[in-house]
């Protein structure tokens, strides 16, 4: 055999074991990732009002009858459910503007990750939940039948009991819409990150299943401990130390998060936290760029406390080392 010819066979093998290792290396990501999501998970059954009722000393004081109290309980549940959702739960973000349905990411070798109608029309998947399914979804990343959820629920462990109560009265209250959403897909690439674990699902990040959560949320004032609650949202991207970093699982073309501690924004003053999060640019007008941006028409409904207590919060944390990756190019 002459030397070329060896070499064109040696080629030929080569690829064809790359081909093989490659497709078996795939078959086992995607077996490991089907049997990561059909896995079970218990959790906790709570069970809390919809809507939390008026402090009674209230209804005592205005001599409310029953049926004029719990009229106004439900008000005030759906405009407090409804600034929740507008200016820190962000649904409308993965679920749509109308709640009907939306795309949390939609980036083929990743996957297609959509989330569902949350309304009473055609295609609404939350019409029979019961409380205790509510908390599993929201706050544990885990669907009623027990399977676990590709929604980022950890950005929802400090929800209190009333604020899902809120935020359930809110969503029922929304006009329906007939929207069949189909299911979540993972793509090749997804499913090989979920294998190796770099996509992590939420309900393997709660790390407690069976943990009791705040009946109420602290008071919104502008405290460290307010800010703190409030800070919860950020973790998903930010990290939960926020101090930024690479965001797992989300779509590959976006830039890694910011370090939040006073090590990420040195010399930052509360207006420039607030222009930053109502407009989008720095201190030194360069543009914060996306995902970033998905946050920004949310943050503009938070009110004065809710900003300067989310200030207040980051100030008060540590300051982060330097950390590969964690800091922006701008
Ligand atoms: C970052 C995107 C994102 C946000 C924000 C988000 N969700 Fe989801 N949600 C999803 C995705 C994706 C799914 C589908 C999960 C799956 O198929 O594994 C989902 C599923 C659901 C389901 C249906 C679970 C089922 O299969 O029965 C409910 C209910 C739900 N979310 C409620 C909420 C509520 C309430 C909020 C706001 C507090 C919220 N979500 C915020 C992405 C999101
Ligand atoms: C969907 C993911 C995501 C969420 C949720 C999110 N961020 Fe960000 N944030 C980012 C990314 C990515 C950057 C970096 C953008 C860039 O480099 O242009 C960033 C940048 C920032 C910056 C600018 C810092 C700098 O110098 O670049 C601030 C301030 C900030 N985020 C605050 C917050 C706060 C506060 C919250 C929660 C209320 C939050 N973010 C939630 C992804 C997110």
């Amino acid at each position: 055999m002459s030397a070329r010819r060896i070499l064109v066979r040696s080629v030929v093998v080569l690829a064809l074991a790359l081909v093989l290792a490659g497709g078996g290396f795939f078959l086992w990501a995607s077996v490991a990732a089907d049997r990561s999501m059909a896995r079970s998970f218990d959790t906790h059954e709570v069970d809390f009002p919809i809507p939390f009722p008026l402090d009674p000393a209230e209804v005592a004081r205005e001599g409310l009858t029953d049926a004029e109290a719990e009229a106004m309980a439900l008000e005030r549940a759906r405009e407090r459910g409804r600034h929740l959702v507008e200016a820190r739960y962000a649904c409308a973000e993965c679920h749509g503007a109308d709640y009907g349905g939306g795309v949390m990411v939609d980036a083929f070798p990743i996957g297609r990750l959509l989330g569902p109608n949350l309304t009473r029309g055609q295609g609404g998947v939350t019409p029979g939940y019961s409380v205790a399914d509510w908390d599993r979804i929201v706050r544990h990343g885990v669907r009623p039948d027990g399977r676990p959820a590709v929604m980022p629920s950890e950005d929802f462990l400090r929800m209190s009991d009333q604020e899902l109560s809120d935020i359930i009265v809110y969503l029922e209250s929304v006009p329906p819409v007939d929207h069949e959403v189909p299911p979540s897909r993972l793509g090749p690439l997804g499913r090989i990150l979920m294998a190796r674990g770099e996509i992590v699902l939420s309900a393997d990040l709660i790390s407690t299943h069976d943990e009791p959560h705040p009946a109420l949320p602290p008071p919104a004032e502008v405290s460290v401990e307010f800010g703190r609650h409030l800070a919860g949202v950020c973790s998903g991207c930010h990290g939960m130390e926020l101090t930024g970093g690479r965001i797992a699982g989300g779509d590959p073309s976006w830039v890694p998060a910011a370090d939040l501690t006073p090590s990420g924004l040195p010399g930052w003053d509360y207006a420039d936290f607030r222009l930053a999060m109502l407009e989008s640019r720095r201190p030194d007008g360069s543009e914060i760029r996306e995902p970033m941006t998905f946050v920004t028409p949310f943050a503009r409904n938070m009110t004065e406390v809710e900003m300067q207590a989310l200030w207040m919060y980051l100030q008060s944390l540590p300051a982060a080392p330097e950390l590969e990756g964690s800091r922006r190019s701008p």
